[in-house]
């Protein structure tokens, strides 16, 4: 027997016992060390009933997703779960910490179930283009009623023992040893005599009104979940556990997640479950470098940014000093946390106690002296050089030896603002999202002289408030912000060229943006990309259209939602109404510059604004600003809203074939204005080749290391 699963045996209950770390996933090892357990157990004598059970942090959490992309070697899932539901005497899943995926449908196929009062149960397929595809589909609505089946899938979100218990997922839920819990419960089992309860053989709960139900579902997924493939792929498989027999049911559902295993959809978004892995690994840094811990925080700068981010750290029980200079700004930043907080109770996401116990983590001070303390100070003031260099020299003065002091400048030159300070190796970039508290992604900005273990400890915080942290290199803007740049200059030039508002941003969204970039734009504050530019100005191009649009709204005083106008209107409730003003404004103005009326359509709009990104992409990695085109990926889908089931903007670009890319940036700058569609040398090179940026990054090793 394949020796990550065990058997072992209680008086008359046998024990079954998987122990594959990290996560027990459900391979080929462990997939055969059950059917041989199971067949094994058959035959023997005397046993009563099995338990079923995992060893280390959780229950199975899923199938292998490796083995997704290089095939499923036997014995196939369904084997496996026909072999344990095919058991003679009662089957009791002892489960703990999170069943996922083929790890709950390994929980579905046993007989009964026993969790711990902290495990949960899901079936988050969706997450990665495909469907349950070990009987989940046609076993839960057999265990809990159809429409609640549905929307445990559809939602990919696990959901805790109380819960599955209150549905009859779970047959009971203990707290302590689940294993021992289990073993209780099957010796109960066996005590009356009891036989297997298989779930196969039971009816579908609650499908009296399912072709209703169904038709609901449909329209609500097409509606939430546009340009996807796997959720209307799901409610056909659930749909043949209501219109099917078992084994039939099963055979829809295997036929579904074949042909969506390999598709676009799926490979996207394999591509960024390992992606968002990958970036905490970074090349060249020894793994004996230790981070520094934090404890203690501090910020400068009590805006939107620095209270966002000292609602992250509160969040994950740290405390935080707030500087500012200013008691009122003082107070209006902690005003808007305490109103960001009430929203989230009033919304039953937080408790009342648990909202005054992150309030009090908050300290508020106009002296810099408080920082003195901390472990990691983050200022977070707006983009202004000079501001910048005079706060690092006064956090130089105040912080202790050894704390590491962070910028979250999105564009400006960390090399020169770690300048002033006597310890440029203590300082980082960290460049967190807006809402600091909700977005994702922390880009963490590693600079000449950063110190390995200041890196390290930037990865590090960035798992502590549950971000996902990207590394980059100092350049303007960074990895996001810079590949940004092309992206909104293009969308701005359409502007000119005869294109609406909401033309624009309908292609982005069409194509599966979050949001367009001008809604972008007016919901940051359209101020905010024109200061930037002044800042830089010297180094801008000598282009009387360049972002022209932006700048005439700056002019207007349109500066978006917080001015009621900007590219849209904007009503009470701040949804977009479309502004003919502007579009004449612009359009008007476009013919003035004698710029080419083009009136773009939706495909070129998509494509300027994404091969103008991607090719930025290309030269950054050509840079080593990127150290993967994978961590663009990462960037962009947690930081930018760039649709997941695209795999990230580089993935995209494979997906599209680069030398289509190539050929059509060579055409816009034919068509377009050339100074602004050179082929990145790496996009071309590649291109030529017939390769791709995955087949680029996978030959590469560890070139592009972080020199330390
Ligand atoms: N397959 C392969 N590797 C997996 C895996 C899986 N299902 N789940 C986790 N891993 C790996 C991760 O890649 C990571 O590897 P590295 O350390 O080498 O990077 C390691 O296990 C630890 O994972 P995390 O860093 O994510 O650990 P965590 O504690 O933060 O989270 C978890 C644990 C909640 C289980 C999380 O890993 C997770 O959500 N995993 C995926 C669960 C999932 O989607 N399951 C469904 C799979 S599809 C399926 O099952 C189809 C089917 O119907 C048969």
């Amino acid at each position: 027997m394949a020796e990550v699963v065990s058997v072992s045996m209680s008086g008359d209950i046998a024990l079954v016992s998987i122990d594959s770390p990290p996560v027990n996933a459900m391979d080929q090892k462990v997939r055969a060390g059950l059917k041989q357990a199971f067949e094994q157990l058959r035959t023997r004598q005397g046993v009563k009933a099995i338990v079923l059970g995992c060893k280390g942090r959780t229950f199975v959490a899923g199938a292998d997703i490796k083995e997704f992309d290089t095939g499923i070697a036997p014995p196939g899932y369904y084997e496996v779960l026909a072999a344990i539901e095919d058991s003679p005497c009662p089957v009791v899943a002892a489960v703990h910490g999170t069943a996922l995926g083929g790890g709950m449908e390994i929980a579905l196929a046993c007989h009964y179930r026993v969790a711990h009062d902290g495990a949960r149960f899901g079936l988050p397929e969706l997450t990665l283009g495909i469907i349950p595809g070990a009987g989940g589909t046609q076993r839960l609505p057999r265990l809990i009623p159809l429409e609640a089946a549905i929307d445990l899938i559809l939602s990919s979100k696990p959901m805790p023992a109380a819960k599955a218990r209150e549905l009859g997922l779970a047959d009971a839920v203990v707290s302590g040893d689940v294993a021992e819990g289990a073993l209780a419960f099957a010796r109960e089992l066996a005590a009356r005599g009891a036989g297997p309860r298989r779930t196969r053989d039971q009816a579908v709960l609650g499908a009296e009104n399912a072709a209703e139900l169904f038709e609901t579902k449909r329209a609500q997924v097409a509606k939430t979940m546009r340009n996807r493939q796997s959720p209307l792929a799901l409610l056909d498989a659930i749909e043949a556990a209501v219109k099917l027999p078992f084994d039939q049911g099963l055979k829809a559902e295997s036929a579904i997640s074949d042909r969506l295993v390999p598709a676009t959809e799926a490979r996207a978004l394999r591509h960024l479950f390992f992606a968002e892995r990958e970036v905490r690994r970074i090349p060249g840094l020894s793994a004996e470098v230790k981070p520094r811990p934090v404890t203690r925080l501090g910020i400068v700068g009590a805006g939107t940014m620095g209270g966002g981010i000292s609602m992250c750290y509160a969040n994950a029980g740290v405390p935080v000093t707030i500087v500012d200079a200013t008691q009122a700004a003082l107070d209006k930043g902690m005003a808007t946390v305490r109103k960001n907080y009430e929203r989230s109770v009033a919304r039953g996401s937080l408790k009342p106690e648990q909202m005054e116990q992150r309030m009090k983590l908050l300290t508020p001070s106009l002296d810099y002296a408080a920082l003195g303390e901390a472990d990691l100070v983050i200022e977070a003031v707006y983009e202004n050089m000079a501001l910048k260099k005079e706060i690092f020299a006064k956090l130089d003065a105040v912080v202790r030896k050894g704390a590491i002091i962070g910028t979250n400048t999105s564009t400006l030159d960390i090399d020169e603002i770690a300048a002033v300070t006597k310890r440029p190796e203590d300082v980082v970039g960290l460049h967190f999202f807006s809402p600091a508290n909700v977005m994702p992604l922390l880009e963490i900005v590693h600079a000449k002289r950063t110190a390995p273990d200041v890196l390290v400890t930037a990865l590090e915080t960035a798992k502590q408030i549950k971000k996902t942290g990207v590394v980059a290199k100092v350049c303007y803007g960074f990895i996001g912000n810079r590949m940004m740049d092309p992206y909104a200059r293009e969308a701005e030039h359409c502007l000119l060229e005869g294109a609406t508002p909401e033309q624009v941003d309908g292609a982005l969204e069409q194509f599966g943006m979050a949001m367009g970039i001008l809604a972008v734009f007016d919901m940051a504050g359209v101020d905010i990309g024109y200061l930037t530019r002044l800042e830089r100005k010297h180094l801008l191009p000598d282009d009387p259209t360049f972002y022209r649009p932006d700048t005439m709204l700056n002019e207007r005083g349109w500066l978006g939602q917080k001015a009621g106008r900007g590219y849209y209107r904007y009503d009470s409730a701040r949804k977009r109404i479309p502004d003919p003003e502007v579009v004449e404004l612009l359009w008007a103005e476009g013919k003035r510059l004698k710029v080419e009326q083009r009136k773009p359509g939706t495909a070129e709009i998509q494509e300027r604004c994404l091969y103008a990104m991607i090719n930025e992409g290309a030269r950054l990695l050509e840079e080593g600003v990127a150290l993967r085109a994978s961590d663009i990926d990462v960037v962009y889908t947690s930081g930018y809203g760039f649709p997941r089931y695209r795999g990230g903007p580089m993935f995209y670009a494979d997906t599209v074939g680069l030398k289509a890319i190539y050929e059509r940036i060579l055409e816009f700058r034919r068509t377009l204005d050339p100074q602004y569609w050179t082929p990145a040398p790496l996009l071309e090179m590649l291109a030529l080749a017939g390769s791709s940026f995955a087949a680029w990054q996978a030959g590469r090793g560890n070139q592009g290391a972080i020199s330390t």
